[in-house]
């Protein structure tokens, strides 16, 4: 079903967001393949073509909607068609609110929230054109259902991706677009070595004690793994998902049960 048509994926040369655009790839998408580190996003390109699937590197930094638009055009130059657009690029900053400052905000602001909208924008006008509908498929984050201290620019920024996603679902249903969300939980990635160790500087806790207290209130009792949350995405990317639109799924191991 997959076969002959084209999924984008940002932010897909680490992490997630690699995962997410190899299992694409298995599903029969060819994929192009963003992040705002070119290299990266070309050594991924340089994978799945050795593993036979059809994939093109689109760089671009997912803040500026210049670029956004300039990187639909060339995945849609490269591969034809665009029928599934995944907004997976995301950073995270780990501060209380007292030390947040402004410019720090508006960098994450700038990633997580305007990110996904130029996205949305960008291959929504593109589907619209093309007449056949489409998938956008947005990263928000078990934080996006609740929240924790020392992650409030994140936490709020998933908040709002939760919300754009249903705004989004509503709005581009008529042209057959469906708009979900995945809710990871905690993904073993650098951005979790990062939330680690800012976190043991911010609140003088021992290295490995947060990453510890989240692993304690997963029920399946593991770290998430990028295959976990791949998983869930190639559901949301497929046919089966065609009647599911406006949600904000969580894949997380049962943290957060709502
Ligand atoms: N790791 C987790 O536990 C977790 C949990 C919930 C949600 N998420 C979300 O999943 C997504 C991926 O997270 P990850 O853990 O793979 O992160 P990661 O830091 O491992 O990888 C993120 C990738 O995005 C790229 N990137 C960063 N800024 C960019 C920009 N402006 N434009 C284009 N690419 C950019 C990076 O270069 C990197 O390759 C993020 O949106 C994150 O918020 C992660």
């Amino acid at each position: 079903m997959t076969k002959g048509k084209v999924a984008l994926v940002t932010g897909a040369g680490l992490g997630i967001g690699k995962a997410i655009a190899e299992r694409l790839a298995r599903d029969g998408f060819a994929v192009a393949i963003n992040d705002v580190s070119v290299d990266s996003a070309e050594a991924c390109v340089e994978a799945l073509r050795a593993s036979g699937a059809t994939a093109t590197a689109v760089p671009a930094d997912v803040s500026n909607r210049d670029q956004v638009f300039d990187m639909v055009v060339n995945t849609v130059a490269d591969l034809g068609r665009l029928d599934v657009m995944v907004s997976n690029a995301g950073i995270v900053q780990v501060d209380p609110i007292l030390a947040i400052t402004e410019n720090d905000f508006d960098k994450l602001y700038a990633i997580n929230v305007k990110g996904v909208l130029w996205c949305a924008q960008a291959a929504a006008q593109q589907m619209i054109a093309q007449g056949r509908g489409g998938k956008i498929i947005n990263a928000a984050s078990a934080a996006a259902h609740t929240s924790h201290a020392v992650l409030g620019t994140y936490g709020s920024s998933k908040f709002c991706v939760r919300a754009l996603t249903h705004v989004m679902a509503q709005e581009f249903a008529a042209h057959g677009i469906t708009v979900n969300a995945y809710c990871p939980g905690i993904v073993d990635t650098g951005m979790w070595d990062t939330i680690d160790s800012r976190a043991a500087e911010v609140l003088g806790i021992p290295e490995g004690a947060m990453k510890q207290k989240a692993l304690d209130g997963i029920v399946l009792g593991r770290m998430q793994t990028p295959e976990d949350v791949a998983n869930l995405v190639s559901f949301l990317a497929g046919s089966d998902s065609d009647y599911v639109t406006g949600q904000n799924i969580l894949t997380d191991g049962g943290m957060v049960m709502i």
